[in-house]
């Protein structure tokens, strides 16, 4: 199995939907969370996974923030990292060390609705259709290269947590699945090239 890294900033279920998810070809060795008291570190606990807090503000750089967590990543052999939730612009030191190699899932149908809060964004825009997407990072916010996306309808009267609950049911459904096909397909040596 591939030693994985989940990044998360929430509540988790992204990253309790892949600790559920069946015969994934990855085991997720540590979770790495930068809001102390997020529900997710209760989530890393009830499935046994080793948790690191960050807290972000208090390095002098970005720079100095992520060549700590690329210490923590590789004394624990990560070789991909899944962003699930995680709030956070990765910099250039991270990616370069991880080139290829992480993954973030977004609420939108991307390019539609970067940053924060896509859904909400979503919903006021008054769109009928809006989604979830799967894609590589990049140094842009949201622009990656995208590997999968599912729409998701928004009806009229909705509001907006009805919007929100069927963009994460498909969620918890997609991620598992595209890190299921990925892994199957590419090799780690093919993606450190
Ligand atoms: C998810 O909807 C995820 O797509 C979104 O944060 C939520 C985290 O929920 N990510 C982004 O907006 C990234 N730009 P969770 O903590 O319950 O998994």
């Amino acid at each position: 199995k591939v030693r994985a890294a989940a990044f998360a900033s929430g509540t988790g279920s992204n990253f309790q939907a892949i600790m559920e998810a069946e015969g994934l070809p990855i085991e997720v060795v540590l979770l790495v969370c930068d809001k102390p008291g997020a529900g997710v570190l209760e989530k890393a606990e009830r499935f046994g996974v080793n948790a690191s807090v960050f807290e972000p503000k208090s390095y002098e750089s970005k720079s100095a923030y992520e060549q700590e967590l690329i210490a923590e990543l590789n004394g624990a052999g990560v070789e991909w990292i899944f962003l699930a939730g995680y709030m956070r612009i990765v910099g250039p030191d991270l990616l370069g060390a991880f080139e290829g190699r992480i993954i973030n899932i977004h609420p939108s149908l991307l390019p539609a609705f970067p940053g924060k809060d896509a859904i909400g964004q979503a919903y006021q825009a008054g769109v009928d259709t809006t989604g979830v997407t799967v894609h590589f990072i990049d140094e842009g916010i949201d622009t990656g290269p995208i590997i999968a996306q599912e729409p998701v309808a928004v009806f009229p009267g909705d509001t907006e947590q009805q919007v929100k609950e069927r963009i994460q049911q498909v969620e918890h459904r997609l991620y598992p699945q595209v890190i299921r096909q990925l892994l199957k397909e590419t090799t780690y040596e093919d993606k450190t090239k």
